[in-house]
């Protein structure tokens, strides 16, 4: 049995690529292993949130964790902000953080280009990201494409408090899906597809209504052809809208392009359309029945209770390795 830990944003609803690229696959995974999943609000404050809107989505973010399956008898979910061990692992890591490796990340340069009053926060976010990794023992990190980055860093930092003071860190890997790791944006498919979008056209929400869905993917950029191929160089609305469709009814791309052959890009619009409503209709339906529940407290209180009780014993550890605090051992 494996150790898996990975984290979501509540920075906005949750979006298809979201789905897709990382939460679809937390729940296959949970039969198996031990699982860890986190609604990263620590996270979300490195950029200015709303208070109420950021109460608001921390709950919401909850609710579709179990909505979408997510089984808290099986995995352990949780608020990072109510297991106060990341943050205190999030210094110790920062400590043995450098600079420049920081700002060598990608999402740090792309979110603070040229910004005012950008947050230091934003800079030790992969530290605090890498605590969150570590404080489980974790040793398979599911995510999406933009997170690999990230997870090379934690690879890195584990490694060098391993050497530096004690052994103590299980160096954690990183697992990406094989299609579907990065869902584009449906205005603009050369870039990600992004909760925090301004253009809510750029993307599906989970909480998009059916009309909403299907004017959204029949609006979607793709290329003069009218020609159903996968060539994410030269085609990549045509090709983000086969990852979708194959993702969301398990058929395959080969057999997709075949079936649309001498169609136009009408009928594969209103079909991918049909076959993204199919996933998340249900998916909202459990979701409505939670949000308000009290269920979902008892839920987050038992997962932080669980995640507390682990995370305290790997800060002790990192604590006593660097010689914080009073006791030897
Ligand atoms: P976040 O909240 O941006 O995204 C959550 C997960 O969704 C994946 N993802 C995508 N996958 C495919 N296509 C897309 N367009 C797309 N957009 C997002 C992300 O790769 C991610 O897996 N830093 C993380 C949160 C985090 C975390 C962690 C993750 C904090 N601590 C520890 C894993 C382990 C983030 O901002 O994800």
């Amino acid at each position: 049995m494996k150790t898996i830990f990975s984290g979501i944003q509540p920075s906005g609803t949750l979006t298809l690529g979201n789905y897709l690229g990382a939460m679809k696959h937390f729940v296959d995974l949970q039969h198996e292993n031990n699982c860890y999943f986190c609604i990263v609000d620590q996270h979300a404050i490195t950029v200015p949130q709303e208070k109420l809107t950021l109460k608001k989505n921390i709950r919401s973010l909850a609710a579709l964790y179990l909505a979408v399956g997510i089984d808290h008898n099986k995995s352990t979910l949780f608020i990072q902000s109510e297991v106060p061990a990341h943050a205190q692992l999030g210094w110790i890591m920062q400590c043995v953080s450098y600079i420049g490796e920081l700002e060598r990340m990608t999402q740090f340069k792309d979110k603070s280009a040229g910004k005012e009053g950008v947050s230091s926060a934003l800079l030790t976010y992969p530290p605090l990201m890498a605590a969150d990794i570590l404080l489980y023992g974790t040793d398979i990190v599911p995510v999406g494409e933009d997170q690999k980055q990230h997870l090379e860093l934690t690879r890195d930092l584990a490694e060098r408090f391993n050497k530096k003071y004690n052994d103590i860190f299980t160096i954690p890997e990183v697992k990406i899906p094989k299609v579907g790791a990065r869902i584009m944006s449906l205005t603009e498919p050369t870039k990600k597809m992004s909760k925090s979008n301004p253009n809510p056209k750029s993307f599906i929400s989970m909480l998009d209504e059916e009309k909403t869905i299907i004017k959204k993917i029949k609006s979607a950029v793709t290329d003069s052809e009218n020609e159903v191929r996968f060539d994410k160089e030269n085609k990549p609305g045509v090709a983000n809208l086969l990852s979708i469709y194959s993702l969301c009814t398990g058929e395959s791309i080969d057999s997709l392009e075949n079936k649309y052959v001498g169609k136009g890009y009408g009928d594969f619009k209103s079909d991918v359309a049909e076959a993204v409503v199919s996933v998340i209709k249900p998916i909202q339906e459990r979701y409505y029945e939670l949000i308000e529940s009290e269920e979902l407290d008892v839920i987050l209180d038992h997962g932080a209770e669980k995640a507390n009780k682990e995370a305290f014993k790997m800060l002790k550890k990192a604590e006593r390795a660097m010689g914080l605090g009073r006791k030897r051992r």
